[in-house]
């Protein structure tokens, strides 16, 4: 009853930012994401039967308190619906910074859900492991699948329809992904209390929802057409247009710091002297820059010569789920 599986973290070009159904992570919204190369998790999970409780280890260290209870929760789920009630060890690797915005969560439980369903011995296609995955994080459902990925927000109550599916695999369009860090710091507001706090308290909410079908629209086709202008100009307008409207929540709050205006500005300037580079930010202060695969070394040097630049992480497209052999 034991499996390892391995997922990649994801980067938005269309962000999810709200849920309609906070229970079932149903979101207000389609999201369209880039599975990348270089950030993933790697877990194991084994079901035993002397276990009274889960135990979790993160990067090999114990975790208890509210961060096992959401793994604890997730994997009720799985036994529910396998209709085995044993506990199990969890023991996780984050090849990526937790919780700092470079999406740990999605990689974690993508690779979460196909490690324990394997290890308890339920089949599900990669829609099930999809919608499973969305129960633990709305961005893991991407995670499931390589390349560019669309997550359909569903229609539903009961969201059997809300799940991703591929819209290019990894090998259909190399684009380069540079992840700034700025900080590697955890983040003071997780994303999903962000998100909450945004779609009940911001005014600018609405405006959000109002033009996302625009840029879904613009997006889909950029990605068919491998239109990189296109696909830059609305990535980075959808990216500010979601930062927006958290200054509208009550209490307010911004996760960008003065590092992360100087990575945007910069990449700003470099667009002003012909590299088409293009930027997009998730909840937390560290910049993902978007480029393509020509010009990754003028924007690495770009970029690598601002002070408040640690560290320049570059990813491409990466592939879906795996297993390892135990
Ligand atoms: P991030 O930007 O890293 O996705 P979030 O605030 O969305 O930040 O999520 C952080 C949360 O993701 C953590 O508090 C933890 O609950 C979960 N998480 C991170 N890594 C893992 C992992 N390897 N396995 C399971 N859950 C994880
Ligand atoms: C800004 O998937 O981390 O990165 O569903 O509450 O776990 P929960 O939140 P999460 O939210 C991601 C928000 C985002 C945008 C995105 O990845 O689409
Ligand atoms: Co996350």
């Amino acid at each position: 009853m034991k499996a390892i599986a391995k997922a990649h973290t994801n980067i938005a070009l269309i962000k999810y930012w709200g849920k309609r159904n906070e229970q079932l992570f149903l979101p207000m919204n389609n999201s369209i994401s880039i599975t990348l190369d270089r950030f993933y998790t790697t877990t194991s999970v084994s079901f035993q039967e002397d276990l009274s409780s889960d135990r979790f280890l993160l990067d090999g260290e114990e975790v208890g308190g509210k961060e096992r209870q959401k793994i604890s929760s997730f994997l009720d789920l799985i036994r529910n619906t396998a209709n085995k009630q044993y506990f199990a060890v969890i023991d996780s690797v984050n090849q990526v910074p937790t919780a700092a915005g470079f999406a740990s969560s999605a990689s974690g439980f993508a690779a979460l859900a196909a490690a324990a369903t394997k290890a308890i011995g339920l089949d599900l296609d990669d829609t099930g492991l999809s919608r499973l995955a969305r129960q633990g994080s709305g961005s893991a459902c991407r995670s499931i699948y390589g390349g560019f990925v669309e997550w359909n927000k569903g229609e539903r109550a009961d969201g059997v329809d809300s799940f991703a599916t591929q819209i290019l695999d990894e090998n259909g369009w190399n684009v380069s992904v540079l992840s700034i860090m700025v900080e590697a710091k955890q983040k003071k507001v997780l994303s999903r209390e962000g998100m909450r706090r945004t779609v009940e308290t911001s005014p600018f909410y609405s405006g959000w929802l109002e033009s996302l079908e625009t840029d879904l629209v613009g997006t889909r086709e950029a990605i068919q057409r491998r239109d990189f202008e296109q696909l830059g100009m609305i990535l980075e307008h959808n990216a500010l247009k979601m930062h927006a409207t958290t200054l509208g929540a009550n209490p307010p709050f911004l996760y960008w710091t003065n590092a992360t205006v100087e990575v945007m500005q910069r990449v700003q300037e470099l667009r002003e002297v012909g590299v088409e580079a293009y930027f997009t930010i998730d909840a937390g202060p560290n910049v993902k820059v978007i480029c393509q695969l020509k010009d990754e070394q003028k924007v690495k040097e770009g970029l690598q010569s601002l002070n408040c630049v640690q560290d320049i992480f570059l990813c491409h497209p990466g592939p879906g789920i795996s297993y390892l052999t135990t």
